[in-house]
């Protein structure tokens, strides 16, 4: 049988995207990359798998409702039924959340509600917690607001910089990621076969 097919967002260096593509028990197969930076590192990754991307420029739409239905359809070409957020630096809008709804999954670098936004490492480290850790949650119409699907702590260390923590929530984040993509994939697939 195929495996669910599924798109990866994001607009950086694609370390977690990286984890996805190496972790070599995936439930589900990338079928598309969606960059909205058309010099980040995580094309050449994508390049380098053999995934086809979609790379665009908000510069050349004239509304995020306009460049959503572009995504829409690509997504739609590409027969993906889910979104990954990986370090994708851009507000999803109403066109991609009613396309695909309850199917888009972001993962943030702390312990959602706390620290939100940009800079979630920073945030933590700053505010001298001595716990942060990583969230995978349901994107809806706020910034890091939708249901939470898993978290897992990470403890800021007395010797802490803010690379080395930065360094061990990544470590979580590209474990974690993975594990959550295959358990919503399977679960909808045990939901789909007693419907
Ligand atoms: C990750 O820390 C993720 O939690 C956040 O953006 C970062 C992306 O990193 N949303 P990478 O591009 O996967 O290396």
């Amino acid at each position: 049988m195929s495996k669910v097919k599924v798109a990866v967002f994001a607009s950086g260096s694609g370390s977690n995207f990286q984890a996805m593509m190496e972790h070599g028990n995936l439930a589900c197969e990338i079928v598309l990359l969606v960059c909205d930076q058309p010099h980040a590192s995580v094309i050449d990754k994508a390049a380098a798998f053999g995934v086809p991307t979609f790379v665009f420029e908000t510069d050349h739409f004239s509304t995020r409702a306009e460049y959503e239905q572009e995504i829409t359809k690509q997504l739609k070409d590409a027969q993906a039924e889910w979104v990954f957020l990986a370090g994708y630096m851009r507000i999803i809008g109403s066109t991609l959340l009613q396309a695909f709804p309850a199917k888009i999954i972001n993962i943030h670098p702390s312990l959602l509600p706390a620290f939100p936004g940009m800079d979630a490492i920073g945030q933590a480290f700053r505010a001298k917690v001595s716990t942060t850790g990583v969230t995978v949650h349901y994107i809806d119409e706020g910034i890091d607001t939708g249901p939470i699907i898993a978290q897992e702590e990470v403890d800021i260390q007395a010797h802490d910089t803010q690379d080395s923590l930065q360094r061990r929530i990544q470590k979580t984040e590209h474990r974690l990621y993975p594990q959550i993509m295959n358990q919503v994939i399977r679960e909808q697939a045990t939901s789909n076969e007693s419907s």
